[in-house]
C-alpha cells in the first residue's frame, strides 16, 4: 500500500478533502446516474489532484426524497450506485493510491421507509416503538393542531415540521416529513449509531461527517419557540456535548476523525464541539458565507483561527457544497455574500467576473492554516446550473413554495468528455440533471489540457501547498483592499487584490503561482492572487 500523503497521525490537520457527490460525480454503468464504479474508474483524477482524502455524500440505500439524506439502511449502498463490496473495494483501491475515504453520517433522522419507521407507523400511539421518534398528540380540541411551532430547517420553507397520522398521533421531521426525527435521548437511537460507526471505521474510512450535528438533541416538553426559551429546544443543546465525547471513544478505536456540519452563528458555541474529546474538525460556514470583501474575508480569517486556538483544533477552508450556491456564481453577483434566505431565480450574475475571483478564492483557502474542503465542480469553475422547473428535484425548492430554486443547480453532473453525448455522464440514458448546453467547455479532458483552466490551477496548487509549511499565518502590511500573509517557517507568501488599484507585489524572489495574469508593469490586478517565494 502507498504511504498516504499525509502518513503523519492527525493528517486531518492540513488535508485537502474532495466531497464527492456520487450521483453525479461519474456514471460507470451509463443510466444517467453516477455509480461507484464511475468513482473507482476515476480515481487517478483524484490522485491527480493530489487530494488526500474523498468524502462522500450518503451513498446508502434511500428513496431519494433529499438526495440521500432520507437513509433507510446505514449498513448498505444504494443498489443505483453499487454494492457494499464496492465500496469495501473502493475504500481499499483509494487507500492503495494514499487516498482516505470519508462516509456521511445522518444521524438526526431517518427515511419514512426505514425499518424503525415502519414498525412504528405499524405499532401505533402510544407504543415503545414510536419512542424511538417524536411522536405526539396535537393540539386544539380534536388534535387537529400541530404540537408546536417549530419553523422547518429548510430556510425559506413555510411547511409544517410536524406530519398527522391516520391514528391521530403527530411526528416531528425538522426537514421533510420523509425525514421523521430520532430521539436521541433514548439509549437505543445512541447505541445504533455508535454500532453504524463501527460498522463503517471496520470497512477502513479514516473519518465521518456528521449531516445537522448540531440538531440531534431535543427538549422533552417540545416547548414552543414563541417566547424564546432558553437554551433553544432543538439548536445546539448540552446534551449533544454527551453523544459526541461518547463518538469520540468509538472513533479513537479507530484512529478516526469526525467534521460536523455545524451551523452556528456564535464563535464561542461552534468551538465547543471542537474540545479536545469531542469533535476534531468541523464545517467553517462563516468563512462560505462571506461576502469577497478584503476586510470582511481578513476578520472571518482572523475570527476562525481565534475561535478554534482556545480548544487547539484545525480550522476548516469551505467555499462551497452540496447546498449552497456555487462560488462562481456567488462571487459574481453583487451579493457576493451566501444566505439562504436571499436565494431567488434569476439573479443578475457576471460569470467571467465570478470565475476570476474563485480562482483567488482558492488561491486564498489553499494558503490559510488548516483543511481545505473542494466540492466536486469546483476545481472545474463549475457555475450553478439553471434547472428547468420541470426538472428541479430538490425538497428545498417544493417546501418553499416554488420560490426558492433548491439547490439542484449546484448536483449537476460533472461533465468529462467535451466530444462525448452528455459531456460524457451517461450514455445510455442522459443524466439525472440536466447539463447545461455550453458545459462541454468545462470538461475535464478539455481543462486537462489546458494550463490556464480551473482544473490546472487547482491541480498546481494543491501539489505545491506544502511549501507553506505548518506555521501560523501573520498579516503582513498592504494596502487597503489587499490581503498579504506569510506562513511562519515557510518564507512563502500569498497575497489577494480585492481593491481597484493594482498593487505592487512585495519582495520575492519567484513567483510560484498566479490565479491570473498580473499587468503589464509586473502588479497584481484586482481580484487576483499570487503565491511567492519571499
Ligand atoms: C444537511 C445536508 C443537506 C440535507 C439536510 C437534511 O444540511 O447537507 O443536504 O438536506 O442536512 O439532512
Amino acid at each position: 500500500m502507498a504511504q498516504p500523503r499525509h502518513a503523519a497521525a492527525q493528517w486531518w490537520r492540513s488535508a485537502v478533502i474532495y466531497q464527492v457527490y456520487v450521483r453525479s460525480f461519474a456514471d460507470g454503468d451509463g443510466d444517467g446516474t453516477g455509480d461507484l464504479a464511475g468513482v473507482r474508474a476515476r480515481l487517478p483524477y483524484f490522485a491527480e489532484l493530489g487530494v488526500d482524502a474523498l468524502w462522500f455524500t450518503p451513498w446508502y440505500v434511500s428513496p431519494m426524497k433529499d438526495g440521500g439524506y432520507d437513509v433507510a439502511d446505514y449498513r448498505a449502498i444504494d443498489p443505483a450506485f453499487g454494492t457494499l463490496a464496492e465500496a469495501e473495494k473502493l475504500i481499499a483501491e483509494a487507500a492503495e493510491l494514499g487516498i482516505r475515504t470519508l462516509v456521511d453520517i445522518v444521524p438526526n433522522h431517518v427515511s419514512d421507509q426505514h425499518p424503525w419507521f415502519r414498525a412504528a407507523l405499524a405499532a401505533g400511539p402510544g407504543s415503545p416503538e414510536r419512542e424511538l421518534f417524536h411522536f405526539r398528540p396535537g393540539r386544539g380540541p380534536h388534535g387537529e393542531l400541530p404540537p408546536n411551532d417549530w419553523p422547518s430547517q429548510f430556510a425559506g420553507s413555510t411547511e409544517p415540521v410536524w406530519t398527522r397520522l391516520p391514528d391521530g398521533d403527530w411526528y416531528l421531521h425538522l426537514f421533510t416529513p420523509e425525514q421523521p426525527d430520532l430521539n436521541w435521548a433514548h439509549p437505543v437511537v445512541r447505541q445504533e449509531h455508535e454500532d453504524i460507526l463501527r460498522f463503517w471505521f471496520e470497512r477502513g474510512v479514516a473519518g465521518v461527517r456528521i449531516d445537522s450535528a448540531a440538531l440531534l438533541a431535543k427538549d422533552p416538553a417540545l416547548p414552543d419557540l414563541a417566547g424564546a426559551p432558553d437554551p433553544h429546544p432543538f439548536v445546539d443543546r448540552d446534551e449533544l456535548h454527551d453523544i459526541y465525547r461518547s463518538w469520540r471513544t468509538v472513533a479513537d478505536d479507530h484512529d478516526g476523525v469526525f467534521v460536523g456540519e455545524v451551523w452556528l452563528p456564535d464563535p464561542e458555541r461552534f468551538a465547543r464541539y471542537l474540545r479536545p474529546d469531542e469533535l476534531q474538525t468541523a464545517f467553517n460556514f462563516a468563512f462560505l458565507s462571506c461576502p469577497w470583501d478584503a476586510e470582511r474575508l481578513r476578520a472571518s480569517i482572523d475570527t476562525t483561527l481565534a475561535e478554534h486556538a482556545p480548544v487547539g483544533a484545525p480550522a476548516t477552508w469551505v467555499l462551497c457544497n452540496h447546498d449552497v450556491t456555487r462560488t462562481v456564481t456567488r462571487y459574481g453577483r453583487s451579493d457576493t455574500g451566501f444566505d439562504f434566505a436571499t436565494k431567488a431565480f434569476g439573479t443578475p450574475t457576471d460569470l467571467a467576473l465570478g470565475t476570476r475571483r474563485a480562482r483567488a478564492a482558492a488561491l486564498l483557502s489553499l494558503a490559510l492554516p488548516g483543511a481545505v474542503y473542494v466540492y466536486q465542480g469546483e476545481e472545474l469553475g463549475l457555475p450553478e446550473a439553471d434547472i428547468p422547473r420541470a426538472r428541479i428535484e430538490d425538497p428545498m425548492h417544493f417546501r418553499s413554495g416554488g420560490t426558492d430554486p433548491g439547490r439542484d443547480g449546484c448536483r449537476v453532473p460533472l461533465p468529462w468528455e467535451a466530444g462525448a453525448p452528455y459531456a460524457g455522464f451517461g450514455s445510455r440514458e442522459g443524466p439525472w440533471l440536466p447539463l447545461p448546453e455550453d458545459w462541454a467547455s468545462y470538461a475535464v479532458d478539455r481543462q486537462a489540457q489546458d494550463p490556464g483552466s480551473m482544473l490546472s490551477l487547482y491541480r498546481t496548487a494543491i501539489t505545491i501547498r506544502p511549501v507553506f509549511g505548518g506555521g501560523p499565518l501573520t498579516w503582513l502590511t498592504a494596502p487597503d483592499g489587499v490581503l498579504a500573509f506569510a506562513r511562519a517557517d515557510g518564507g512563502v507568501l500569498c497575497v489577494v487584490n480585492l481593491a481597484e488599484t493594482p498593487a505592487d507585489l512585495p519582495a520575492h524572489t519567484q513567483l510560484l503561482l498566479a490565479s491570473g495574469p498580473l499587468d503589464p508593469e509586473g502588479r497584481l490586478p484586482q481580484d487576483t492572487a499570487v503565491w511567492l517565494r519571499a
